[in-house]
């Protein structure tokens, strides 16, 4: 007997509306506008004022796709929240998110996994419908990355944003919806992207705030080649799986980390960059938010049954893809 499949049945989102632009960066550190175009794709990316924390944009993308589904948050099963700016350390943003659009039904978790975190939600959230256990989970990823970014550190701030993006996960009612996924993982990456201190390994002392080891490090160069093997293996892998070629795909999905990436994981699988979403220019780099902010920016040239192929790759290292028919015509 084959498991029901789960669906995405709709998607909101919320960005900051405050911007900073190439020209902003140029003002903060040793940069300029042509590099950071040619380099990694990024015009402007969304700024959320301090204070206001992943639970802010959390609330207006949830409420959003609650009245664009018609759903009343009171059937909300299960709130999953792929993140890793959080708005403490603990308690959970997930169960804050709930309670502040009243999905008083509603249990949730917090999901690491960076850049990759929205796939492993995503994933994660798919088992509890298949199992029939849950009916409605709604799947978030989004960052504050500008609470935890070094804005003197030219290589790192150019590249990231604030953005989140929520899903609505139901029993599908054919066919479409999640088929499967290949997720990855590498915890010898750790080093090469990754905040130092804050966590119990090195809690933040006076020492290490002066030396700023609270926020991100990134070491671009290897990052970016395991990213784009990563991501363009599992593509193949989950290709292979549902056996599928490339030309059977109506759209890729690749994580917003750089253009260069995306360019180089499309040519590699001799892909066509017209299937590729891309709105990298806009955002930045948003870690959990990305892939939720592209499908709600195509929305609506996804069809019903069109045949997606969501990619990801993140510190840690986590990879993987994800394969779906798309649900419905918006
Ligand atoms: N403006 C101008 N020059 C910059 C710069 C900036 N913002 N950032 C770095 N540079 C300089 C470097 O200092 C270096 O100068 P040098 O040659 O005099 O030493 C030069 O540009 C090239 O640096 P390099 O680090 O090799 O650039 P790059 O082409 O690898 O681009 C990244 C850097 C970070 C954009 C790129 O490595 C990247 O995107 N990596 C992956 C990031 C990623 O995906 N992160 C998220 C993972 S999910």
């Amino acid at each position: 007997m084959s498991l029901q499949k789960a669906a995405i049945t709709g998607i909101g989102t919320y960005v900051p509306d405050d911007k900073l632009t190439n020209a902003d960066l140029e003002k903060m550190v040793d940069t300029n506008d042509e590099w950071i175009v040619s380099r990694t794709g990024i015009k402007e990316r969304r700024i959320l004022p301090k204070g206001l924390g992943l639970s802010y944009m959390g609330e207006h993308a949830v409420k959003q796709l609650l009245e664009k589904t018609n759903t009343d948050p009171l059937d909300i099963d299960l709130i999953i929240c792929a993140t890793i700016t959080g708005d403490y350390r603990f308690p959970d943003t997930a169960n804050q998110i709930a309670m502040k659009v009243g999905a008083n039904n509603a249990y949730g978790f917090e999901l690491g996994a960076a850049c990759s975190g929205f796939l492993y939600a995503l994933q994660t959230g798919s088992k509890f419908i298949e199992s029939g256990t849950h009916k409605k989970v709604i799947v978030i990823g989004g960052d504050v990355m500008s609470s935890i970014i070094n804005y003197e550190d030219r290589s790192t701030c150019v590249i990231f944003g604030d953005g989140l993006g929520a899903v609505l996960l139901e029993p599908s009612p054919d066919e479409d919806g999640i088929h499967n996924a290949i997720m990855k993982a590498d915890g010898s990456g750790v080093d090469f992207l990754f905040m130092k201190a804050g966590g119990s390994k090195n809690p933040i002392d006076a020492e290490l705030l002066v030396a700023k080891e609270h926020l991100v490090f990134q070491n671009g160069g290897p990052v970016f080649k395991r990213a784009v093997q990563g991501m363009s293996s599992t593509v193949k892998d989950v290709l292979a799986l549902n056996g599928l070629t490339r030309d059977d795909i109506n759209w890729v999905v690749p994580h917003q980390a750089n253009i260069r990436i995306i360019q180089t994981v499309a040519s590699m699988l001799d892909f066509p960059m017209e299937r590729v979403m891309v709105n990298i220019e806009k955002f930045g780099n948003t870690t959990a938010g990305t892939l939720p902010l592209a499908l709600n920016d195509y929305e609506s040239k996804l069809k019903k049954g069109d045949k997606v192929i969501l990619t990801a790759f993140g510190g840690g290292f986590t990879w993987g893809s994800l394969y779906l028919t798309w649900a419905y015509d918006s």
